[in-house]
């Protein structure tokens, strides 16, 4: 059996912020941040476009973008977001309700900007092992919301969206291997200390720093060598070479990261897609809403082998190879 992708959206807020509306209320330039990381702008929620909502849009897009399907409802919708709505509970069972999907399995899945690959992998699982028939997966995230407004260090950096893919069993296999891992060791590297319950159960139980933290430069070059060990895991598991991979779609945090990543497997510039010039990053929702992107435009054509792989924290990591489906996808960003 095999698992075929069907759909896909994204979702991004209408707010658009660039870089010189940032310099203007942060000590920061358009210069930095274009040379540092290759975003220039990126949307941000208003209060009522939370994960829930721009998940459930992603979905809606998701949903319209389906040309050829057999007639089985989706039956699981897994929601990989850090930024869930409520601490309690879970986002995707009201995500599912939103969309009407019936009362189906719907789980959250916390694996940061490494969201949407550890939902890829267990999506997978589900199908092939036949517990699931159709399964639509989202990675969101509204980063905005955990962000310190005056920290320049990480509040250029990040956009808010989200991303949906519809999977289901077929004759056809368009998910071709799936490689994650993780290291709790460095889970200070990319945190937000405060809010949980270790800092609930200390005697004070004060939440003095609830605000988003990175190690950039450690984050850096621990993203290098885990998406490099990623990709590499990924294609030996799919039989695969580098010489065979038309695309790679990294996360898209750092266009340098982008860069080198691309280096190290011999592609071409024009191999490595991006879309964080015009969203930053959208952590869990980074991998779709640039595989939209280049869907949309054409970039990404029927059989072509792409290689997506990411890395957060966690810390975490992982990759998926793909071979991209025959029949047309109209995928969307709303
Ligand atoms: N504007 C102007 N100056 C700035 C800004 C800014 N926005 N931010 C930092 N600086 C300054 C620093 O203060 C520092 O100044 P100093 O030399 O006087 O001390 C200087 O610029 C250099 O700072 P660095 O942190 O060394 O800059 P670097 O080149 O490492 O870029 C960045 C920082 C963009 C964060 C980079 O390290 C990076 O991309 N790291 C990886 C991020 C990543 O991959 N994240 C993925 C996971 S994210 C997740 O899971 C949610």
């Amino acid at each position: 059996m095999g698992v075929k992708i069907i759909g896909l959206g994204a979702s991004v807020p209408l707010k658009l912020v660039t870089n010189e509306e940032l310099s203007r209320v942060l000590d920061t330039s358009d210069e930095w941040i274009t040379t540092r990381t290759g975003i220039k702008r990126r949307h941000h929620s208003s209060s009522s476009e939370t994960t829930s909502y721009l998940s459930y849009k992603a979905g809606v897009a998701a949903l319209r973008s389906v040309t050829h399907s057999d007639d089985s409802d989706v039956d699981t919708l897994i929601v990989a977001t850090s930024t869930p709505d409520r601490r309690c509970p879970a986002t995707a069972p009201k995500v599912a309700a939103m969309l009407r999907l019936g009362k189906i399995r719907a789980l959250d899945i916390n694996a940061v900007c490494t969201g949407f690959i550890y939902a890829l992998e267990l999506a997978d699982a589900l199908i092939r092992s036949g517990k699931s028939k159709k399964l639509m997966l989202i990675g969101a995230d509204v980063f905005t919301t955990i962000l310190n407004k005056q920290d320049r260090t990480t509040y250029p950096l990040f956009g808010d969206a989200a991303g949906a893919m519809i999977l289901t069993n077929s004759d056809d296999d368009n998910i071709l291997s799936t490689y994650t891992g993780s290291d709790g060791e460095y889970e200070n590297l990319i945190t937000i200390p405060d809010g949980g319950t270790e800092s609930a159960l200390r005697p004070d139980g004060v939440n003095a720093d609830v605000f988003f933290r990175m190690e950039g430069k450690e984050v850096f070059l621990k993203a290098i060598a885990h998406m490099k060990e990623s990709v590499s895991e990924a294609l030996n598991l799919s039989g695969l070479s580098k010489e065979n991979v038309d695309y790679i779609v990294p996360h898209q945090a750092n266009k340098r990261i982008i860069d080198t990543i691309s280096q190290l497997f011999e592609l071409n510039k024009d191999q490595a897609l991006m879309s964080l010039e015009e969203y930053g990053n959208t952590s869990a929702a980074s991998i779709p809403i640039t595989l939209v992107r280049h869907v949309k435009v054409g970039t990404i054509k029927p059989g072509n082998k792409i290689v997506v792989t990411a890395f957060g924290g966690g810390i975490t990591w992982g990759a998926a190879v793909l071979r991209w489906p025959d029949e047309k996808i109209n995928a969307n960003v709303i």
